[in-house]
């Protein structure tokens, strides 16, 4: 049989950034995200008895890099003595540049898989399986406002506010199109090693993630962007005090940010945040999207900026 299922990236607004238990890809800490509309992952999953070997295309052309870790996530949802499959994926984003592909990627990967081998699994345990592949990708079953929590030897996602609730906009700046210098999980494992910033990050994530879910729940919108912007800043930290040191940004990354803050600073209802990659996501009102918009698009070494609000978890699209 075969399925095709739909994701969403996510951005998070209080940061995943380190491992608990790498074999497993347990995070360290929560993490709270907004799911995104405009940008998406589709994925069809072909199981199929008569192939000796996994087969993975990505926006069309055959790819051998993802293929062990994409089959290693069919084996998390199927057991390893599974049938192989033929897997199509597609994404109407840039791949591997900071705009969370692998969390698209994965979460639509175990919806299409459990859905092609006829498996009845709940979000919750989709999600879970999800996280296995990739941290970020647990909180894209899920849609709008996303907490992910550590519970006993597993994660939780909870639904904090529907898309409807709080309806922002995301105004993403390109400042590369190049590909990331190191993939996210190489990365925190470095931070978890050697960064004098590490244990101090995970121990007061909580009280990061209190502050932020009080200013979800309340629509408070300065006290979001106050935490989240925080946050970030302090993940950043982690990363360019780890041993050798990993520096995300370029020099558009900064002017974007300064960018975002200047703007707050007259009033706009708008905060940056920055992931595994040199690209800013300002977070703003509906009322404040032309306006960041044009500061971003003006900005020095920005190449390209994408508008969407926020969208749905991942979802089914068709079985054939
Ligand atoms: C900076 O989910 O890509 O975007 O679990 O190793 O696949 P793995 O990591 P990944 O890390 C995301 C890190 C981040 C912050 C976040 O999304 O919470």
């Amino acid at each position: 049989m075969r399925a095709t299922a739909r994701a969403q990236p996510n951005i998070a607004l209080i940061k995943y950034w380190g491992k608990r238990n790498r074999s497993r890809n347990l995070p360290a800490v929560g993490s709270i995200s907004i799911t995104l509309a405009d940008l998406y992952t589709e994925m069809s999953v072909e199981l199929d008895k008569g192939i000796a070997a996994d087969t993975l295309t990505l926006n069309g052309e055959h790819n051998g890099d993802m293929l062990p870790r994409v089959s290693a996530c069919l084996d998390t949802v199927l057991g390893t003595g599974r049938v192989q499959a033929r897997i199509d994926s597609r994404s109407n984003f840039p791949v591997a540049a900071g705009l969370a592909s692998s969390a698209s990627a994965f979460a639509s990967a175990v919806v299409a898989t459990s859905a092609a081998a006829a498996q009845d699994r709940s979000i919750a345990e989709l999600s879970r399986l999800a996280g296995r592949a990739s941290g970020s990708a647990a909180r894209s079953l899920y849609g709008g406002f996303a907490e992910l929590r550590n519970c006993d030897d597993d994660i939780e996602v909870d639904s904090l506010l529907s898309v409807s609730d709080w309806p922002l906009q995301v105004v993403v700046a390109v400042t590369t199109r190049a590909q990331k210098s190191i993939a996210s999980g190489d990365a925190m494992e470095i931070s978890r090693k050697t960064s004098p910033f590490y244990e101090r990050w995970v121990h007061d994530q909580q009280h990061d993630l209190d502050l932020a879910r009080t200013a979800i729940l309340a629509r408070d919108f300065d006290k979001l962007a106050s935490i989240a912007e925080h946050n970030c800043l302090k993940m950043h930290s982690v990363m360019w005090a780890s041993r050798p040191p990993i520096v995300y940004w370029n020099t558009a990354t900064l002017e974007c940010m300064q960018a975002v803050r200047e703007l707050r600073a007259q009033g706009t209802a708008v905060f940056f945040t920055v992931d595994a990659g040199p690209q800013v996501k300002a977070i703003c009102l509906d009322s404040a999207v032309d306006v960041v918009r044009d500061a971003l698009t003006n900005t020095p070494g920005v190449c390209d900026t994408l508008l969407t609000g926020l969208g749905e978890g991942a979802r089914l699209m068709e079985t054939e």
